[in-house]
């Protein structure tokens, strides 16, 4: 019904040619240039190239159509459109397989496993123009991307419209979140029909009919406006650069590829939680020795500032103390986390910081914080402060700070910052080339220029970064390990503000939409379950233990005061135990928008730990616990909800804590109640 009768000839025997040949010679039905098919014949591509000379690529998976012929090119700012007149020069297919080691992540080893199509192209009108379009297939996904070649006709390209198209053949549901609004990737998951999707942010994941699970997203966005993707009819979705306010959205010298344009391709959620696509396409670790960047968990003077307890600016009620930092520091080398977080220790918060960011300074405390005194401290008790930098937005100020500003950590021994750009989208400041500052978004080209310089930067002083209001992650954690985490979705915080809180369902959305793309910084373990003034979450206690698992990230904030802490000893020893660095990573259960079960080995022990969470619905799910070493005993360490357990009552709070014996051949019985969860430590006897 959704689909575009472009003429397509298949050629099914696709998959068996591999090596290089000239076009001219090629036996190919008339449109079709090329196919190409996964190394274990899962998936197809064909290019296909038309009467006029434009491009478009299919998809199919088993035999059957998935992405209808959808249109490829570029409408030029400065020069005619790289769309329609081209003809083939060379086309190459290759194979590649090889497994790649993480330095930290959720697996150890992945495997990196695809076959390469591509195709040289000429605009024989344009004074022979070349580009040339890679297509990778894998089993669970495909990704492609273009290429211009340093040509004297095309000095500088500036795109000022990417005409990538995503044509979903069956009817499908999206669950999509809308993109270039104020609160950029802040806003709920929301579910519709996919053609009642209108500017989307990516990673966006849908549901065809038949159970297909297409993630659409991008790979190794580098010097480039971050897609967004804009429903144009029926299903037909298009590429949307993020627009520039002072010129094209894209504007590159000499040669460039764009980001890889994806799509993770699973039977279920599950499927595409597991998979490595993205990271994959990234170039690899471009830092070398990166055991200066430590997973690890960390507390911090935070959540009593969003529950107004304390404030970020001057004052009475400053959080940022030295004598308040170091009862955190206290609290966290008692109780085993290595970081602690300070923010709103530096001069500029009394003013309107948010959105402006002119008054920060970088490297002055305010007079009731000693940051050297405070960092001494904190290694004297084997524990490190975690650095904060909020630039309000104002990129331009924070460049001409940056490298005092990291020089002076890096001086006391911090060896990881949080930074954070809040302003509403379209309003962070960037330096003008000739002087002065003008706006954009914080994930236009600009965006991705700067967000990647606070990271290479910082690699220079060993310092991690983990960036809040950050541009979306597509997978620049393989290239450079030291970009730790990041937010890039509604975070815990909003559980403090309300208006509103997280939804019931916030979690389970995110693992198969927002998590797809990489680690996320999302401060679970409230165990008061409350916000400002009292206000209570949907959750239950559980399922604030089950976050530390379900929401990945190498740098976790256990984010509660520490009187909760102290108030709920039973649940808080799992917070205390769950590591944050994986071997390996296993997705039990996964229905979008319903539930998500994950288990994942420790990196530094036997140790298995699961999470699972649901949402508003109360669920039964038997978990097979036949990851673990067959012969092996291990004592499960199980955190339940209570048979009251519900979020919309008192009983939120009712957790069992209880231990079993089980082996590989146990299957245990997850109780979830309504907004709830379960977490399980797995301990070889
Ligand atoms: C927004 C960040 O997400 C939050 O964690 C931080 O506390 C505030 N900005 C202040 O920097
Ligand atoms: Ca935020």
């Amino acid at each position: 019904m959704h689909t575009t009768p472009v003429k397509i000839r298949w050629i099914s025997a696709c998959s068996m040619m591999l090596g290089v040949y000239a076009s001219t010679g090629s036996a190919l039905a008339d449109d079709i240039l090329a196919t190409v098919s996964s190394p274990d014949k899962v998936l197809s591509v064909a290019v296909q190239l038309g009467g006029d000379g434009r491009l478009a690529y299919e998809v199919q998976r088993h035999g059957k159509q998935l992405i209808a012929p959808s249109r490829l090119g570029f409408l030029l700012a400065n020069a005619p459109e790289l769309d329609g007149g081209f003809s083939l020069d060379k086309q190459a297919v290759t194979e590649h397989d090889d497994t790649w080691e993480q330095p930290w992540g959720e697996r150890r080893y992945v495997r990196n496993h695809y076959k390469e199509l591509r195709l040289e192209l000429v605009q024989k009108a344009q004074q022979n123009r070349r580009m040339a379009l890679v297509f990778r297939v894998f089993d669970d996904g495909v990704g492609f991307r273009y290429e211009i070649p340093d040509q004297p006709q095309l000095k500088e390209t500036k795109i000022a419209d990417e005409l990538t198209e995503f044509i979903v053949a069956a009817p499908a549901t999206a669950w999509w979140q809308q993109a270039g609004e104020m609160a950029a990737l802040e806003y709920a998951i929301r579910k519709t029909p996919l053609s009642e999707v209108g500017m989307a942010n990516t990673p966006m994941t849908i549901r065809t009919r038949d159970g297909t699970h297409i993630a659409f997203h991008e790979a190794a966005l580098v010097d480039y406006a971050s897609m967004w993707l804009r429903k144009v009819d029926g299903q037909k979705l298009r590429a949307h650069l993020t627009p520039s306010a002072i010129g094209a959205p894209v504007e590159r010298q000499g040669a460039f590829t764009t980001p890889w344009r994806t799509m993770q391709i699973a039977d279920n959620a599950a499927g595409l939680y597991m998979s490595d696509l993205i990271l994959n396409l990234n170039e690899p670790n471009k830092l070398g020795d990166v055991s200066w960047v430590r997973p690890s968990k960390f507390v911090g003077v935070w959540w009593e500032m969003h529950l107004e307890k304390s404030t970020w600016g001057s004052g009475a009620k400053h959080g940022a103390t030295t004598e308040n930092t170091k009862r955190y520091i206290d609290f966290a080398a008692k109780n085993g986390f290595r970081g602690v977080l300070v923010e709103g220790w530096n001069i500029g918060w009394d003013g309107k910081w948010y959105g402006d960011g002119s008054d920060f300074s970088f490297t002055q405390s305010y007079p009731d914080f000693d940051l050297a005194a405070t960092s001494a401290y904190a290694i004297k008790k084997g524990v490190r402060l975690i650095g904060h930098h909020e630039t309000g937005g104002n990129v331009a100020r924070y460049e001409d700070q940056m490298d005092a500003a990291y020089q002076l950590y890096a001086k006391h021994g911090v060896d990881s910052i949080k930074s954070g750009y809040v302003t509403d989208a379209g309003t962070a400041q960037f330096h003008s080339a000739g002087g002065g500052t003008h706006y954009g978004y914080t994930d236009s080209q600009e965006g991705s220029r700067h967000y990647l310089k606070a990271v290479t930067e910082a690699a220079r002083y060993k310092l991690a970064i983990d960036t809040h209001e950050p541009i979306k992650d597509t997978g620049l954690r393989r290239t450079y390990p030291n970009w730790i985490s990041r937010e890039g979705a509604r975070g815990m915080e909003y559980n403090a503000w309300g208006n509103p809180i997280n939804s019931v369902d916030h979690e389970v959305n995110l693992v198969f939409t927002r998590m797809l793309s990489g680690p996320m910084d999302y401060t679970p373990g409230i165990l008061s379950l409350e916000g400002v003034k009292g206000k209570p979450i949907n959750s239950t206690q559980a399922k604030q233990l089950a976050s530390f698992v379900v929401i990945y990230s190498p740098v976790v904030m256990a984010a509660d005061l520490i009187e909760n802490y102290e108030k709920y000893p039973g649940p808080f020893k799992f917070i205390k135990d769950v590591p944050t660095d994986w071997a390996d990573t296993r997705v039990i259960h996964g229905s979008m928008g319903e539930y998500a079960t994950i288990a994942r080995k420790d990196r530094h022990s036997d140790n298995w730990y699961v999470g699972s969470v649901t949402d508003g619905e109360a669920r039964t799910l038997s978990l097979p616990l036949d990851f673990l070493d067959a012969g092996k005993r291990y004592t499960a360490e199980i955190y339940r909800d209570g048979d009251q357990a519900d979020y919309r009552t008192s009983h939120r709070f009712d957790i069992v804590i209880e231990k079993k014996i089980v082996t590989a051949k146990t299957a245990l019985q997850l109780k979830l109640a309504p907004g709830g969860g379960q977490a399980i430590r797995l301990t070889p006897m």
